[in-house]
């Protein structure tokens, strides 16, 4: 994740956004700059590599002004280098952004066509450029931005620098955490609590839309229509632990709503978004066209992203693949080929089994990939080869920025297989990246269903049990819907694959048994439609999570449709995961468990 900061302040500004860059170091970045207008004019210093070699640059050429911004870049579009590094400045304004500008490219030949001159690879450049074109129109700065969000699309938070106007900085929220720094006579703009903590407590937190004018007497914060709206200010708690919850009640819900952020972070590492194509590192101790089947083993949500991508492995790279819970396997004693891949998902990196099943493939010749969050951690170190997922630290004992972040790692890796075997073209390739550059945006507009799940919650929250139905990858988001709740809420669940209904768990329901329906439309709509038929006639309640097509098909067999935009087939487990997060989520608030740390569980089960 980039880390984003701004001041408007009457003291020096340029060793201020340092010191602030230093505490989002936790972030993870490989460049980091700063630019504040000396005498109005925007001045800029930017280094490759740790935060240590801008503030050398600044020591032997330091920075006048007391207004600037400053970011630490974790590159997506374009190399680490200086020349990629923000902020990217064009004639009348500097800007710095973090997340990612879907449309760049179209929106790149048009200012190329017009005769913009780029100096940069990255997405941000367009930015800077969308809003100097406007600057020249004879906008003045706050109009600029406010014509030139619309034109974005993408899950992204941004802050603005203008030549002349010391007294002025701009920042923008879409996807990606953006919070207002009150000082006394000063204003600041930062990614996170943590970014503000060295110039006050005092915290507004925007949401997803907003846009901030701030100045040193204070904020106008706009929503995305440009109409004037307030956000509470509150005190931060911001800690050297560098972990809080920002402005959510709890753990979990912080990291549900870091997602479209940490997927974007996650995939960077993983995809190309230039040239759409997968991106993985080139001496990989395996070779897909080698394998004839792939194993994975793994645990609880990360053993269940697992079995979301058998499906994809299976379809993209004809790689048959076996799956089977750790606990089980490490006893299993399965037949494995020589030289063949073993796959360990973990989010922690510690779960016994997992660790237990990963010493038993090793044994048995296997080469062994981690699919991890913790890169130190003991399966990370007794691994071949690691495939981090950059979620950022989880602390609610519910896996959820996780379970997509290895989903979009494993997405990734069975593009990169298909591509190697040559089961998918190049034009494959570019068409499934391409939907996987579009998640971090997608999840941002399926936080914004949390409204009406919550509302679903107190429907939820008085049933004894629920059953969770899918078909295809969404059968394993059936399972996690289940374990989710069953988890943080207490209340017994089950996900089942909807072509069993009728094999047993159709003999539950009745009129108190909510049915959680999770079915995007595609090729097998219909027949998830038929069962959703079979229970709605024995008065099961119905909730669908569905897409605009889905929701005009399935009729009124729902008692409760959540229709979720429009994607791409192969990326709906990613997607779709999240608004059935947040029904745990809201159930368990509504019951009023303890949501971070539930009775029984631990975050790592570090034993059998
Ligand atoms: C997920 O919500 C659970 N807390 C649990 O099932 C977890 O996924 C499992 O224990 C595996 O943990 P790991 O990913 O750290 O290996």
């Amino acid at each position: 994740m980039c880390g984003i900061v701004g001041v408007v302040g009457n003291e020096a500004a340029a060793p201020r956004l340092v010191a602030s860059l230093r505490r989002l170091e936790y972030r993870g970045y490989d460049s980091a700059g700063v630019a504040t207008l000396e005498d109005g004019h925007i001045t800029r210093r930017r280094a490759e590599g740790r935060l240590a070699a801008l503030a050398d640059k600044l020591d032997r050429s330091p920075l006048a002004g007391f207004v600037g911004i400053g970011h630490t870049r974790w590159a997506t579009h374009g190399a680490p280098t200086e020349r990629n590094a923000h902020p990217h400045a064009v004639a009348g304004v500097a800007v710095v952004h973090n997340g990612i500008i879907e449309n760049f490219r179209e929106l790149r030949d048009g200012l190329i066509a017009r005769g913009r001159r780029f100096e940069s690879d990255t997405d941000t450049e367009v930015v800077a450029h969308l809003v100097g074109v406007e600057l020249e129109a004879g906008r003045d700065p706050v109009s600029a931005v406010g014509a030139v969000l619309p034109k974005l699309t993408g899950a992204f938070s941004l802050a603005f620098l203008f030549e002349g106007r010391d007294d002025l900085i701009i920042g923008a929220r879409r996807g990606s955490p953006l919070a207002v720094g009150h000082g006394r006579g000063e204003m600041f703009l930062g990614s996170d609590a943590i970014a503000l903590a060295p110039f006050t407590a005092r915290v507004t937190y925007l949401d997803d839309g907003d846009w901030v004018v701030v100045t040193r007497e204070g904020c106008t914060i706009r929503d995305e229509t440009g109409k004037v709206i307030t956000r509470p200010m509150q005190m931060s708690q911001a800690s050297a632990l560098l972990v809080e919850k920002g402005n959510h009640r709890h753990f979990m819900a912080k990291e549900i709503h870091e997602q479209p952020e940490v997927i974007g972070h996650t995939l960077a590492r993983y995809v190309d978004f230039a040239a759409e194509t997968t991106r993985l590192p080139a001496d990989l101790p395996f070779d897909w066209r080698d394998l004839k089947r792939v194993v994975i083993s793994a645990c609880g949500t990360a053993y269940l992203s697992g079995l979301v991508a058998k499906y994809w492995f299976e379809r993209f790279a004809r790689l048959p693949v076996d799956i089977d819970i750790a606990s089980e396997f490490r006893y299993r004693e399965m037949p494995l080929d020589a030289d063949g891949l073993s796959i360990v998902i973990s989010q922690s990196g510690e779960t016994a089994d997992t660790l237990a099943a990963l010493r038993y493939c090793k044994a048995q010749g296997q080469t062994v990939a981690a699919i991890v969050n913790v890169p130190e951690s003991t399966i990370a170190r007794e691994s071949d080869v690691i495939f981090p997922t950059l979620a950022g630290p989880e602390i609610g004992v519910a896996s959820t920025k996780a379970f997509t972040c290895q989903l979009t790692v494993l997405a990734a890796l069975a593009i990169a297989a298909g591509r190697a075997r040559g089961t998918l073209s190049a034009e494959d390739e570019r068409a499934l990246v391409h939907g996987l550059s579009e998640v971090p945006r997608l999840a941002a507009e399926a936080l914004r269903l949390e409204p009406q799940i919550e509302g679903l919650a107190k429907i939820l929250a008085k049933a004894p049990d629920a059953l969770y139905l899918g078909r295809g990858t969404s059968y394993p988001l059936a399972l996690e819907g289940a374990l989710k709740l069953k988890e943080i809420s207490y209340i017994h669940a089950e996900g089942y694959a909807a072509g069993e209904l009728k094999h047993g768990p159709i003999a539950l329901i009745d009129e108190t048994m909510p049915v959680i329906v999770i079915a995007p439309y595609d090729r097998i709509f219909e027949k998830t439609v038929s069962n959703m038929q079979e229970v709605a006639a024995r008065g099961g309640r119905i909730i669908l999570f569905t897409d605009a097509r889905g929701a005009d098909e399935a009729g009124e067999a729902a008692e409760v449709t959540i229709v979720l935009p429009d994607m791409p087939a192969a990326v709906t487990p990613i997607v779709y995961a999240i608004p059935i997060q947040l029904l745990a989520y809201h159930t368990a608030v509504f019951i009023g468990t303890d949501v971070d740390q539930p009775r029984n569980l631990a975050k790592s089960v570090t034993v059998e």
